[in-house]
């Protein structure tokens, strides 16, 4: 293996030349470094921090950033973080205990400390401010968000763990391997879909069926460019534009695959600039003939009417999708709970339309910072819910504990109403 290339100032940072808290981020990002056989750093524009939520931290996630804050820390690159356990204003009217508040906002006040942006969201590429350009180098962590910045913007970052984001804040730096390198950003999968792909859920079924068989590949989806853009028809179809449907589609492939990166020949940069020499000459054919298996998987609990909370927004909402909530809400009355989950900037936007006050007339709520992954679900007492989104479907019954409906945005906008499942299962 190379021995790996250290810049002066790297060097010096290594051996503690600006102090402690740098020293031990170099150590961290330069043995992953060492791990993967990278010949140097690449400087980043941007990092993402993952792992926000007390529930997911513990006391000893805590205790392990606090002691970074306390020690100096601080990020030398624009930071923003994952949404956290709760949403900043709401979290007492919504019965979340302080023993679960308090400690969840040491954790912020401990990122604050270190002079990162409390954002709370898994879509920092829909704030203006921190939307990546093509070939940026970046350190995220939120899954979701690395596949649309790989994919869909042309940026340049691999999955990071919480740890090893927070090091990549503080160095300035990460290892460059994996996706920063051209080579790796390759196709090893050609995915023909010979079956109609409609509505978000529809691109949440297919991101089960291509997550699951391509793993931590790189899918060229050969075919899919004239299913990214909506029909104007009145039906689920019309649902999301063309990145909102890319939006769903990287978060379930990297929620049930480990996918990274996937490319949309004719559509997304890097297959419109290289076409198919991306594709590496030994890649394998994948042919999806039906979404029927994957609907089955993720709306598995067919016995399941009543819905405590119908949530929409995963990733963040963008302000296309909440608009179209509005829309279809106008002069309803919910049954049920409702949030709409995105970013306090593209709520602040909503609010400006109007959309904010059409969705809470409607009795539902337009909740920023936090989504039904990440917050304490048994502590505002939802054991079942329904959603539109892929990565929810995936990661709610798992980390919240509850049973779930999945299906079109307009079938779970109706459940909203009534308060109960009622649309028959797909297929
Ligand atoms: Fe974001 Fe939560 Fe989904 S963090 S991607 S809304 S599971």
């Amino acid at each position: 293996m190379d021995e790996l290339k250290l810049t002066a100032e790297e060097q010096a940072m290594l051996a503690g030349a600006e102090g402690s808290s740098v020293k031990r981020a170099m150590e961290i990002v330069v043995a992953l470094a060492r791990i993967y056989g990278a010949a140097d750093l690449v400087p980043v524009v941007h990092v993402q921090i993952a792992g926000v939520s007390y529930k997911n931290l513990g006391d000893a996630g805590v205790a392990y950033l606090s002691a970074w804050a306390d020690e100096g820390a601080q990020v030398r690159v624009p930071t923003t973080l994952n949404p956290m356990g709760m949403e900043r204003g709401k979290w007492q009217q919504w019965g979340i205990s302080t023993d679960f508040a308090t400690p969840q906002l040491n954790v912020i006040d401990a990122f604050v400390k270190m002079g990162v942006t409390p954002t709370m969201s898994c879509t920092p590429y829909l704030f203006p401010q921190h939307t990546p350009r093509r070939d940026d180098a970046l350190a995220w962590a939120e899954s979701s968000a690395v596949a649309y910045a790989n994919s869909v913007i042309g940026a340049r970052s691999n999955r990071e763990g919480g740890p090893s984001a927070i090091a990549a804040a503080i160095v300035g730096r990460t290892a460059r391997y994996g996706y920063h390198l051209d080579e790796n950003r390759r196709a090893n999968f050609v995915v023909e879909v010979h079956c109609p792909v409609r509505s978000v859920a529809d691109f949440g079924a297919l991101s089960y069926t291509v997550g699951k068989a391509v793993g931590n590949g790189v899918p060229w989806f050969a075919d899919l460019a004239p299913s990214l853009s909506p029909s104007p028809v009145a039906t689920g179809e019309g649902w999301g534009g063309g990145s909102d449907r890319l939006k769903t589609l990287g978060a379930g492939l990297a929620a049930y695959g480990a996918v990274a990166l996937y490319h949309v020949a004719g559509y997304t940069p890097e297959a419109r600039d290289l076409g198919e020499t991306l594709i590496r000459p030994d890649a394998q054919r994948l042919v999806v003939e039906s979404l029927d298996d994957a609907y089955r998987v993720m709306d598995a609990d067919p016995d399941l009417k009543k819905i405590d909370l119908v949530t929409i927004g995963c990733p963040h909402a963008s302000l296309t999708e909440i608009a179209q909530v509005a829309d279809y809400l106008r002069g309803k009355t919910l049954a049920t709970r409702l949030w709409v989950t995105t970013g306090e900037p593209t709520r602040q936007a909503a609010a400006e339309l109007g959309y904010v006050q059409t969705i809470e007339a409607a009795g539902g709520e337009v909740v920023a910072d936090t989504c039904a992954v990440v917050a304490p679900m048994r502590m505002l007492n939802v054991r079942t819910m329904a959603t539109n989104a892929g990565k929810m479907a995936c990661y709610a019954p798992m980390h919240s504990g509850v049973r779930m409906r999945f299906g079109d945005v307009e079938q779970c906008l109706d459940a909203a109403v009534t308060g109960e499942w009622c649309a028959p299962s797909h297929g």
